[in-house]
C-alpha cells in the first residue's frame, strides 16, 4: 500500500472509528424514552439522552458554568441546564440561543441491551444560515 493509501485509511478509520473504539456506557433499560442520565467514562462525564427511542450522547458539562446537563430537563431533543436555563439540541449539540456555542457530542451505538459510546468528539453543528431580508 502506498503512503497516501495508508494515510487515507488512517484518516477514514479515525473519522468512522472501529468497533473497539466504543465502550459500554449504560444499559438501555436505564434510559427510557424522554429521560437522560449522566455517566462517567474514563475521565469524561457524559450525558445520555433518549429522544423518541434513539440515544444521543453529549459531554455532561454545560458550556456556561460547567453544571451537569444531566441534572437539567429534557423535553423532546432539547436539554435545559438547571442552573441558568441555557438550552441545547442534543441531536446537534447546538446552543439554541447562542449559535456560536455548542456542547461536544459523541457517537452512540446500541448493541442489544447495552449503550456504547465512542469518546471521539463528533464534528460541531453547521453554523446557522442567516437570511437577509432582501432574500425573503
Ligand atoms: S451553568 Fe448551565 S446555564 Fe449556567
Amino acid at each position: 500500500m502506498t503512503v497516501i493509501g495508508q494515510l487515507s485509511s488512517v484518516i477514514v478509520r479515525s473519522y468512522h472509528g472501529s468497533v473497539e473504539d466504543f465502550v459500554k456506557a449504560a444499559k438501555l433499560d436505564d434510559i427510557p424514552p424522554g429521560r437522560m442520565i449522566g455517566v462517567r467514562i474514563g475521565d469524561e462525564e457524559v450525558a445520555l439522552y433518549n429522544v423518541g427511542g434513539r440515544i444521543y450522547a453529549t459531554r455532561d458539562v454545560c458550556t456556561h458554568q460547567y453544571f451537569p446537563l444531566s441534572k437539567g430537563e429534557l423535553r423532546g431533543c432539547v436539554v435545559t441546564c438547571a442552573l441558568h436555563q441555557w438550552r441545547y439540541d442534543v441531536t446537534t449539540g447546538a446552543n439554541l440561543e447562542r449559535p456560536e456555542i455548542h456542547v461536544r457530542r459523541y457517537e452512540v451505538r446500541v448493541d442489544g441491551p447495552s449503550v456504547l459510546v465512542r469518546l471521539v468528539p463528533l464534528p460541531p453543528p453547521e453554523p446557522p444560515k442567516f437570511v437577509s431580508r432582501d432574500d425573503a
